[in-house]
């Protein structure tokens, strides 16, 4: 039975009737531009044709109750007990009940209506893998509170207040790119955004490549990893740089050539972090003329120096990671191999000759298996729409 199914049938059997409405957003893959949207850098992500689904209709009440599937757990709560990130037996939510919470929470800061909703959702980008699975679920929530609410917002404001239920509620100091990602995908199109000025354009991807997503299988939560420090350590080169260029407000504002002119008066590790970001930015500017030039193999190469980069000077990658990216950059056709999103574990992006693909997908999973045991999932990924409601 496919997800949908699977959704309508569990929502009958709590709610005793058919949902009204079901909502889906689907998950991003990250092409270029790894860690630079905290940093006002530009990005170049695609949603993916995974996604989270809920099924939804207007509770009739205040209080909204959502069941997740996946988890076989439930949890109700209305517009006041999530002030203090609590359910209505003021009991504290648990970490999966945040995102939806945190959407309404961050909804309501905004003094758009929120009507209570009975929803059941289920999602198929796999949890802690590098794909969003969180901001799925958030602009998933997201347009189905804006169906019960009868407001609209562009997509990018949607992304924002996914933002804000990330940052101010869950606590996680991330960028938007994952939020912009799923609610404003085009289908068979990369996006690029810059994230200062939140304009954004689509592009096309090199003639005849396909991106083939591989999942190392190793799981993080991003909030109980070091993306945090990470975070505080770009702010820190910031702070210590603008003694020296005192017009810079973020390291979007600082050249490679800068860089290196002042590298030496930052302490180690923030220099090695600050040097991943400005050279990661410039990889994204540049990548932009290689995609209009149709360019797959420079493009490659930038997406594996940016993997050497995210591991020597980032230090967010791990043994399986390395693994599979090594494998992947060995392979006939694979113009480019590296970690995907956050790190710590989750997935590749790799970007593979169409001709070469199902040789390609072979070999990589046998390779993995052979030097970790890990039976790899392996996915051949079209871009995607972004984020929105049907009727039932
Ligand atoms: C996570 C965050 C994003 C971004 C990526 C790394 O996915 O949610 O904002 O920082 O990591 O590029």
């Amino acid at each position: 039975m496919d997800i949908r199914e699977r959704l309508l049938g569990a929502f009958r059997l709590r709610f005793g009737t058919n949902p009204e409405f079901v909502a889906r957003a689907p998950g991003r893959v990250n092409l270029l531009g790894e860690h630079v949207d905290y940093n006002e850098g530009f990005v170049l992500p695609a949603a993916i044709d995974q996604v989270t689904l809920v099924a939804f209709r207007n509770s009739g009440s205040p209080t909204s109750t959502l069941q997740a599937l996946d988890l076989g757990k439930e949890t109700s709560f209305d517009c006041l007990s999530i002030l203090d990130k609590q359910d209505s037996n003021f009991t504290g939510l648990s970490s999966w009940a945040r995102y939806p919470a945190g959407v309404l929470w961050a909804i309501n800061t905004q003094g758009l209506d929120t009507p209570g909703m009975q929803a059941v959702f289920a999602s198929e980008v796999p949890r802690g893998a590098g794909l969003s699975s969180s901001a799925s679920v958030e602009m998933a929530f997201g347009v189905a509170w804006e169906k019960l609410g009868g407001w609209t917002l562009p997509p990018i404001e949607l992304a924002k207040i996914g933002l804000k239920a990330e940052t101010q509620y869950v606590g996680l100091n991330c960028g938007i790119m994952d939020q912009f990602a799923s609610a404003c995908g085009v289908k068979d199109r990369l996006l690029y955004l810059d994230c200062r000025s939140l304009d954004w354009q689509t592009l096309h991807m090199p003639e005849n490549a396909i991106i083939v997503i591989a999942d190392t299988s190793v799981r993080r939560s991003l909030a109980d990893s070091p993306y945090n420090e990470r975070h505080a350590a770009c702010e820190e080169a910031v702070r210590i740089l603008q003694e020296f260029l005192p017009g810079i407000r973020a390291l979007r504002d600082v050249s490679v050539e800068q860089f290196h002119r002042y590298a030496s008066r930052l302490p180690e590790m923030v220099a090695k972090r600050a040097q991943h970001i400005v050279d990661e930015i410039a990889r994204t500017e540049q990548a932009v003329e290689l995609l209009e030039n149709n360019d797959a193999v420079r493009f490659g190469e930038l997406m594996n120096a940016c993997h050497l980069s995210l591991r020597d000077l980032y230090e967010v990658s791990c043994p399986e990671l390395d693994t599979l990216a090594a494998l992947a950059q060995s392979l006939p056709g694979c113009y480019g191999a590296r970690l995907t999103g956050a790190g710590f574990g989750g997935c590749t992006v790799n970007l593979v000759a169409g001709q070469a693909v199902k040789a390609f997908t072979r070999d990589l999973a046998a390779g993995y298996t052979q030097k970790t045991g890990i039976q790899p999932e392996i996915y051949i990924c079209h871009a995607a729409d972004g984020a929105a409601v049907e009727t039932i």
